[in-house]
């Protein structure tokens, strides 16, 4: 049965080829982004968020079968905090009512190799805390050390942590609303050109993120798993972050984590 599904990031990479192989599919996509979207609204602050979810329920009739929050970005300033973490919450949150409407509602939000990778604990705990302005205070110490990766990896680490917590809670699974994350490791999209274009970057990237298993990814490949976790047939997993990343997880972490 054709599904109605909000995904954000729609106008590249990952989220562009998700909302194309679920239009092919026949399903109804209410794509968000900065430019070439159905809903055009900036994820970065509270404006644009509100009027994103607002133009969502509307264009959705106010249900909706399932919502991906794609939507990133990676530099090392303070935006990854606002857009990669509040943003994406702030969707999932303002649009949840209108899943739990839905007869087989899914979520699912796309995390990175890197939240496992060093964060700031300060950025971690402001983000968990909800308390966007002292998590930006807390980036821009980072940002001002020298540290600008580590508000990517914070972002990413916060909201696989928001994600633990809420998946449980009587919103999300009382609501019987799956909610999960992939995690890439390096994909080939817009985001990681520079890094495959800059040798000095190409080597670094290599070492943070080993892929022995069939090297750098395809967006399709994350949107296959994405695709996966939010069909109906995902009745019972909630809170996983699932790494598709060729081996880089296990290959960086210690094998009894769990
Ligand atoms: N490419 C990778 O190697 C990689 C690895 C791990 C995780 N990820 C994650 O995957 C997701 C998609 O990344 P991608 O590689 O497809 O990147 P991309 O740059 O190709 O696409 C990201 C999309 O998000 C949109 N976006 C950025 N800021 C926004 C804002 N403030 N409001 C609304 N939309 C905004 C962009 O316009 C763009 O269309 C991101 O969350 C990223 O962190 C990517």
């Amino acid at each position: 049965m054709a599904r109605t599904i909000a995904v954000s990031g729609s106008a590249s990479g990952i989220g562009q080829a998700l909302a194309s192989m679920l239009r092919d599919a026949g399903d109804t996509v209410i794509g968000i982004d900065l430019r070439d979207a159905d809903v055009r609204a900036d994820l970065g602050g509270p404006e644009g968020r509100s009027r994103a979810v607002a133009e969502v329920l509307d264009l959705s009739g106010g249900t909706l079968d399932a919502v991906v929050a794609c939507a990133g970005v990676s530099d090392f300033t303070v935006l990854p905090v606002k857009v990669n973490y509040f943003g994406a919450v702030a969707l999932l949150d303002g649009l949840r009512p209108a899943l739990a409407r839905a007869a087989a509602p899914r979520a699912a939000v796309v995390g990175s190799i890197a939240g496992t990778h060093p964060v700031d604990e300060a950025v971690v705990r402001a983000c968990l805390d909800g308390d966007e302005a002292a998590a930006l205070r807390a980036a821009a110490k980072v940002v001002e050390a020298g540290a600008g990766s580590q508000t990517y990896s914070s972002s990413k680490s916060a909201l696989a942590q928001w994600l633990r917590r809420a998946c449980v809670t009587p919103e999300w699974a009382g609501a019987g609303i799956p909610l999960n994350a992939i995690a890439p490791g390096v994909v080939r999209t817009p985001m990681t050109e520079p890094l495959f274009a800059d040798e000095a970057m190409f080597q670094i990237m290599n070492e943070a993120v080993p892929m022995p298993l069939n090297g750098y990814a395809d967006a399709e490949v994350i949107a296959e798993a994405l695709r996966w976790l939010i069909s109906p047939v995902n009745t019972h997993m909630t809170g996983q972050v699932i790494y598709v990343d060729g081996g880089a997880e296990p290959a960086l972490r210690d094998p009894g984590v769990f």
